[in-house]
């Protein structure tokens, strides 16, 4: 029965998802003799906690919260934020249970939530449903861990390994299906991150086209500042935030992109820090990243020990072609013992397409 109200308020935390960074995916459930008589989640950054929202929902509905156990999929916290401590508004209202799934890395919680409700007299039992909790709030760990974002690298591919045809061509390999799909994997991260030579060779706009979307930041990988001016990147900048990261200090030369809307970030070097970029995305808030190509920044990252996760969206179609590109460049490693292995595999249809995803 726990595992089932855990399900539940892991699917109410699932809402949040793209609206709530940097803060983590929330939902909570009120549960009275079997019944749920409140439940609620985190719906965006700055809103109300899940266990408020939970106990609103319950008050909502005429009925009281006391002697109610509350399924949370994430520890309460015991501080003020842009919310007051959630454990004050569990202790009010009289809960005489809590089933806990994660535990909160934040050392402003970190165990404290959870002490403050067994001070108060409430039984806490924790770890419910905890390895489907962690796995909702993968990247809010790692940003809280590392100050890093979380970095997806995705790829689409054929059956024979091609990014692109020989001719660089490399519109469209998957379907339809699993093209909506990244446009939703782009709603739910806070930024998107592409190298230069992907901008040159394909032009893309890097939004999150399905209805009601919210864009992430796009950021570019550009020592040189080549991105055209007139690229559907630069030419959309004043509408969607655009973000050059480049290692070019003349800032006569920012100039013409700054007035299209851009924000250009400046890194010391002949290349991009990517750790330095990346901890600047963190710094502000943003803790999950999607890499959208191509081979070259994808190797850069990954060697980097920068890549968290990896989707691979395999199309069944094969381009052959020995110059033809695959979803990694650099110098890849020496020995198949070297190869970096991925873990908690899963696989998903798209269509006529699969996409294996892995962690890191
Ligand atoms: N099928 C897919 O999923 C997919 C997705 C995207 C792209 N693609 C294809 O991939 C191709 C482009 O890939 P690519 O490998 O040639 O280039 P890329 O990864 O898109 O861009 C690489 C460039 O990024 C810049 N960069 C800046 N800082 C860097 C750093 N620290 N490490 C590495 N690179 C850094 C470098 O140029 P500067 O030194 O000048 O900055 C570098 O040459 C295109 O053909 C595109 O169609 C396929």
């Amino acid at each position: 029965m726990h595992e089932t109200f855990m399900r539940r308020a892991i699917s109410l935390a699932e809402r949040g998802r793209g609206h709530t960074a940097p803060n983590p995916l929330v939902g909570a459930v009120l549960v009275r003799d079997g019944k749920i008589i409140g439940e609620g989640f985190h719906a965006f950054y700055g809103g109300l906690h899940a266990e408020r929202a939970a106990l609103e929902d319950c008050f909502q509905r005429g009925l009281s919260p006391a002697g109610a156990s509350l399924y949370v999929t994430l520890e309460p916290c015991c501080h003020t934020g842009k919310q007051p401590p959630c454990t004050e508004a569990i202790l009010a209202a009289d809960i005489r249970a809590v089933f806990v799934g994660s535990s909160d890395p934040n050392p402003l919680v970190a165990g404290k939530g959870i002490a403050a409700l067994r001070q108060g007299g409430i039984a806490v039992t924790e770890h419910v449903s905890e390895s489907a909790c962690d796995a909702l709030n993968a990247p809010f760990f790692h940003h809280i861990r590392t100050g890093l974002p979380f970095v997806l690298l995705k790829y689409a591919m054929t059956l024979d390994g091609k990014t692109a045809c020989a001719s660089g061509a490399s519109r469209w390999i998957t379907g339809e299906a699993a093209r909506e799909e990244v446009h939703r994997t782009r709603a739910a991260v806070g930024a998107v991150m592409v190298g230069i030579n992907t901008v040159l060779q394909d032009d893309p706009l890097l939004t999150c086209r399905i209805p009601g979307g919210r864009n992430p930041l796009r950021v570019v990988c550009d020592s040189g500042l080549r991105t055209p001016l007139d690229s559907a990147l630069v030419k959309t900048a004043a509408e969607v935030p655009t973000l050059l990261a480049c290692c070019v200090s003349d800032t006569a030369r920012h100039e013409a992109y700054l007035a299209a809307g851009c924000e250009v970030l400046t890194f010391p070097g002949r290349r991009v820090d990517l750790r330095a970029l990346l901890t600047s995305l963190g710094a502000r808030g943003i803790n999950e990243v999607l890499v959208e190509g191509g081979a070259e920044l994808g190797w850069a990252l990954l060697s980097a020990g920068l890549v968290q996760r990896v989707q691979a969206y395999i199309a069944p179609k094969l381009f052959g072609g020995k110059n033809a590109p695959s979803a990694l460049g650099g110098t890849g490693v020496p020995y198949p013992i070297d190869a970096f292995a991925l873990k908690n595999m899963h696989i998903r249809s798209f269509g006529a397409d699969v996409r294996i995803e892995g962690d890191l």
